[in-house]
């Protein structure tokens, strides 16, 4: 039997598919969320789950947790003295998983289906395979978090067309996505999320109110201190669920310190968590470009939405309250279990097949003329635009930029940045073109993006119909959090522009961002207003600039009002 698993941050749990549909399998507590945390003692022996979340409190320097974000990344835990990746650790988490399932089911299990964020990018998603492999199972497929929760909830929903909002806030992720039940395609139309989101920043707030209110410095307290306070401020959130005032006790350098703590005020403080639910849900609707009311069922998933706060925030944000009929720690792994089955073919499920979107934008470097037949190079041409549906293929024709110009280079990138070195460069391809005067040759450009996560780039001279290709396979280096953060780092080094300046840049950086928000129609509304007033800022004539500074803020926004 192949079983469904939700390998989560914080939680982890598995499901099979019976007679009766998906149902939960027990962990050997006979509890069904198995807490993602690794743990080794003295004599080398591992501990998974609860018993390793009671051993942090005792041994953090030999526990490990919240390891799933640095799958693929290489990042080392040091466990006493071993050390261990994301993936090694995460197969401890699977064999543990995989040992309770053998043993209610009474069978040998040997292959899964294992959910991921929509995020993950493929190198992750392979690093998860990999930790399968580590932990004995070959693994069926891999399947994204939010199609997994619709499949859940769209097999209850016998055959209408459906289309789902999920909303995944578990332990450190924030996901939302788009989905769109057709006959039997599910269709992910948009995923947007933040990476750095989750229940565990609201057990974080207490923390900090609980050191901020007793006058106590985070630096000051021992490891041990850190993981007992920890799960007090866990405990005292939970509370929130059945009473509107949270209690925390903990021994701090040999005083037990009490604290309590009411509803309201807890609310307030988490108030700019809750705001920064707000901006990928409107993303992934404008990128799905579907309306809110357009939406038939909106999904909560993940531990998190249980928060009495959250609910109340979620409400308010879409006017009505969202659909919680299958557990939200559940609705994973119960996805992942009918996936199995579809592989399996059990009769009892219908087929659903599923399709998958590019989470970047893939595009190429380009010139761009600007004022007096002046060349700008530089520049980001997007070809196959994020969320765009996979399989797909597009075709950009690009023209020569100087006269008798013999090659052609086609720079291949991934990113949303307006300029080409701010995103990531994934390969080039060259090409010789006959000689001839400045835009006169041509080359078409196809990128094509399987299901697979395969880019094939495909580059022909239209005179002389030649063609050069390439694969770029597995993406090995896409930019990591780490990366995007030193290159950030890096920047804010540079010289600070003169003050004069500063109302045009400002006006810059919103197109800047409205341009990295937006996708097709609008993206193009917004690149031509940018280049205009940019061509304007380049003539360097006071009153010009100032009478388009005027006209470029108006467009802005009536543009940002198109966004939303
Ligand atoms: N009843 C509850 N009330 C409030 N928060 C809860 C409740 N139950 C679980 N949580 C929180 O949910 C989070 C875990 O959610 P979940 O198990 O869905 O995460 P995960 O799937 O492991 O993480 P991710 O989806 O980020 O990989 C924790 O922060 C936990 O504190
Ligand atoms: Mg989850």
């Amino acid at each position: 039997m192949i079983i469904g698993i939700d390998l989560g941050t914080t939680n982890s749990l598995a499901a099979c598919y019976t007679e009766d549909g998906p149902v939960i399998i027990p962990n050997r507590l006979g509890k069904s969320l198995t807490p993602s945390v690794v743990s080794m003692d003295a004599d080398e022996q591992m501990y998974v789950g609860e018993s390793a979340k009671a051993r942090k409190l005792l041994y953090p320097q030999t526990t490990a947790d919240v390891f799933k974000r640095d799958m693929g990344s290489g990042k080392e835990f040091l466990l006493g003295s071993k050390s261990f990746t994301a993936e090694e650790l995460s197969s401890f988490v699977l064999r543990s998983l995989k040992a309770d399932a053998e043993e209610y089911l009474g069978e040998p299990v040997t292959e899964a289906v294992i959910s991921v964020p929509a995020y993950f990018n493929d190198v992750k998603r392979k690093a998860t395979k990999r930790a399968g492999e580590l932990a004995g199972l070959k693994v069926e497929r891999i399947i994204s978090e939010p199609t997994a929760a619709a499949i859940a909830y769209g097999l209850y929903q016998k055959n209408k067309n459906t289309r789902f909002l999920v909303f995944d806030l578990g332990g450190g992720t924030f996901d939302v996505s788009i989905l769109e039940l057709f006959e039997n395609i599910l269709e992910v139309r948009a995923v947007a999320g933040d990476n750095y989101l989750g229940g565990e920043d609201f057990t974080q707030v207490l923390i900090q109110m609980f050191l901020r209110d007793n006058q106590i410095k985070d630096e000051e307290l021992s490891e041990k201190e850190k993981a007992a306070l920890h799960t007090q401020a866990e405990l005292c959130k939970l509370g929130f669920g059945k009473s509107r005032t949270g209690i925390m006790s903990c021994k701090i350098h040999d005083q037990v310190v009490d604290y309590s703590i009411g509803l309201e005020d807890y609310e307030q403080a988490c108030q700019f968590l809750l705001e920064r639910i707000r901006k990928p849900v409107k993303r992934s609707l404008s990128d799905a470009n579907i309306r809110l009311s357009d939406i038939d069922e909106i999904v909560l998933v993940g531990g998190a939405t249980k928060l009495s706060i959250v609910r109340k925030f979620v409400g308010k944000l879409f006017g009505r309250m969202p659909n919680t009929s299958v557990n939200p720690d559940e609705a994973v792994a119960l996805g992942a279990a009918i996936q199995a089955a579809m592989k399996e073919r059990q009769a009892a499920v219908r087929e659903v097949i599923l399709t998958d979107v590019c989470p970047f934008t893939l595009g190429t470097e380009v010139v761009v003329e600007k004022e007096n037949n002046h060349m700008e190079s530089g520049h980001f041409c997007p070809i196959i635009e994020r969320n765009t549906v996979i399989p797909a293929s597009r075709t950009q024709r690009l023209y020569t930029a100087h006269d008798q110009q013999t090659r052609m280079r086609v720079n291949i990138l991934q990113g949303e940045s307006r300029f080409a070195k701010n995103n990531l460069t994934l390969g080039e391809i060259y090409i010789d073109v006959p000689a001839g005067p400045a835009g006169q040759e041509a080359v078409d450009v196809t990128y094509t993006y399987d299901i697979n996560s395969i880019l094939e780039v495909e580059v022909t001279a239209v005179s002389t119909g030649h063609k050069e290709k390439l694969l770029i396979k597995n993406q090995e280096n896409n930019m990591t959090d780490e990366e995007i953060q030193e290159r950030m780092e890096a920047l804010s080094y540079l010289k600070i522009i003169p003050r004069e300046q500063e109302a045009n840049k400002m006006l810059l950086m919103r197109g800047e961002k409205l341009y990295e928000e937006s996708v097709g129609d609008l993206r193009r509304k917004v690149e031509w207003c940018l280049r205009k007033f940019e061509s304007v800022l380049d003539t360097q004539d006071p009153s010009r600039i100032e009478a388009a500074r005027i006209e470029f803020g108006e467009e802005l926004d009536v543009l940002e009002q198109e966004l939303e």
